[in-house]
């Protein structure tokens, strides 16, 4: 029996990403048209509301909640954002919804832009992904000769245009505001807040800043309705995601599951289990910025709640699987580098932190590590989680933290070493 699923990715590879004419032959913008000449806002809010779907760019807001508050918001000039950065490491599911049913979250965007009474979009696309800008520019462009785009969209009161806006390759621009100071033109640099983006935003307008699979999603809902959605998953955790498997496995690659099967099921079922019989050492979910699992989480259903349990997230949908040839320090080590080049510098705890703790990992991966090392790191690490002024700063250690606290031997092994 197959373990993966398809209801927001029920699109892919039935019609040429490439042409608005083959979308429409499968039903192409019957939710954009529903939604528009139907429903009002207040039914969209309740339609995402009902789906009970928490925001896929990692930080899991309810989406019905904050469609909700930013059609409340008072304004007649607003924007909404498509975050199509996807910069966490080891995730790479709104690549294959850009490039495999660009139309889909077209959609997605103007009903997001009518239901919060916006008359802007922007695709904020990350840098590496340039292949997809001709396509993406395309299917805005066959929009809007179709009139679903533009003013006046089926007849209605209703105007909306879609810009596309390419990043420079920062992972820090993924984060809402620091997005918006990019496509301004300023460095990639977090803003303070309040005031929130929902109220100031882009241009200081009212602004929704919404990811790729979120939107993809909302275009499925109101095209199918919820209930075929929700009759996946568990209780708390209805429906489906798009994950990206990637890592020692067999059968990396994007894939929809429902919510509830175990990592076992995703890791050995559906990605065809680890690269040459070799034992499964660790997985990191979420991307960079997750926590790591050992092999003993392998039964934990992939819930929100389940997963809070032992530790980890969804995220951003990553699930990175590490065999038994790597040695833990050197993973530590590799997602730190990371880190220490992605910091933007804006705060001491992240800036100074992340070099500190760098340090001390290159003590611990070279057997020199000082008496006091694993302490220190520790305690930088927590400062960071507290202190730091953004969630890059503020996720930056879940690594180190989870590794010291699952794997101590390795730890006290590699301290032993040094002393
Ligand atoms: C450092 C950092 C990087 C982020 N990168 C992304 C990203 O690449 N894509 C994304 O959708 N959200 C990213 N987010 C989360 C966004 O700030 C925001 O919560 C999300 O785009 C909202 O959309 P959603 O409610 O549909 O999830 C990032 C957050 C942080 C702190
Ligand atoms: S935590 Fe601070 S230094 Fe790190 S990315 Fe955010 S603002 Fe920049």
């Amino acid at each position: 029996m197959t373990k993966t699923v398809s209801f927001i990715t029920e699109n892919f590879d039935k019609y040429d990403p490439n042409s608005i004419d083959s979308y429409l032959n499968i039903n192409g913008f019957t939710a954009v048209r529903k939604a528009i000449t139907t429903l009002s806002s207040g039914e969209i809010i309740n339609i995402a509301k009902s789906a009970t779907i928490k925001g896929r760019g990692g930080a899991a807001y309810d989406t019905g909640r904050k469609w909700g508050q930013a059609a409340a918001v008072q304004g007649d000039n607003k924007v909404v954002i498509c975050n199509a950065d996807e910069g966490e490491p080891c995730t790479f599911k709104d690549r294959s919804i850009l490039s495999k049913d660009p139309f889909r979250l077209i959609e997605g965007m103007i009903i997001a832009g009518y239901t919060v009474g916006a008359q802007n979009g922007y695709i904020y696309l990350r840098e590496e992904y340039r292949h997809l800008k001709s396509l993406i520019k395309n299917a805005i462009k066959e929009t809007m000769e179709k009139g679903f785009l533009g003013k006046n969209i089926l007849g209605t009161n209703f105007s909306f245009h879609i810009h596309l806006h390419s990043g420079a390759g920062a992972y820090v621009c993924g984060e809402g505001s620091t997005l918006i100071e990019s496509i301004e033109g300023k460095s990639g640099r977090p803003r303070i807040k309040p005031p929130y983006i929902k109220e100031c935003g882009l241009f200081q307008l009212p602004t929704l800043v919404n990811n790729v699979e979120t939107l993809a999603a909302v275009t499925a809902f109101i095209q199918n309705g919820t209930d075929d959605y929700i009759k996946y998953g568990t209780k708390l955790s209805p429906g489906t995601k798009i994950i990206s498997l990637a890592g020692n496995v067999n059968k990396p690659g994007t894939y929809e599951i429902p919510f509830g099967i175990t990592l076992r099921e995703i890791i050995y079922d559906i990605g065809g289990g680890v690269v040459d019989n070799n034992k499964l050492k660790l997985c990191q979910l979420g991307g960079a910025s997750g926590t790591i699992g050992s092999d003993s989480i392998l039964d934990t259903p992939y819930t929100y709640e389940d997963l809070e349990k032992v530790g980890l997230i969804v995220g951003s949908g990553g699930i990175l699987v590490v065999d038994d040839r790597t040695r833990v320090i050197d993973f530590v080590k590799s997602i730190q580098d990371f880190f220490i080049h992605e910091s933007c510098g804006k705060c001491t705890p992240c800036r100074e932190g992340n070099r500190q703790i760098a340090k001390i990992i290159d003590r611990f991966v070279q057997g020199t590590s000082g008496v006091n090392d694993l302490d220190t790191a520790e305690r930088f690490a927590n400062i960071m989680k507290n202190c730091s002024f953004c969630g890059l700063g503020e996720t930056a250690q879940n690594v180190l933290l989870s590794a010291i606290k699952i794997f101590p031997d390795e730890f006290k092994r590699l301290e032993a070493v040094g002393k």
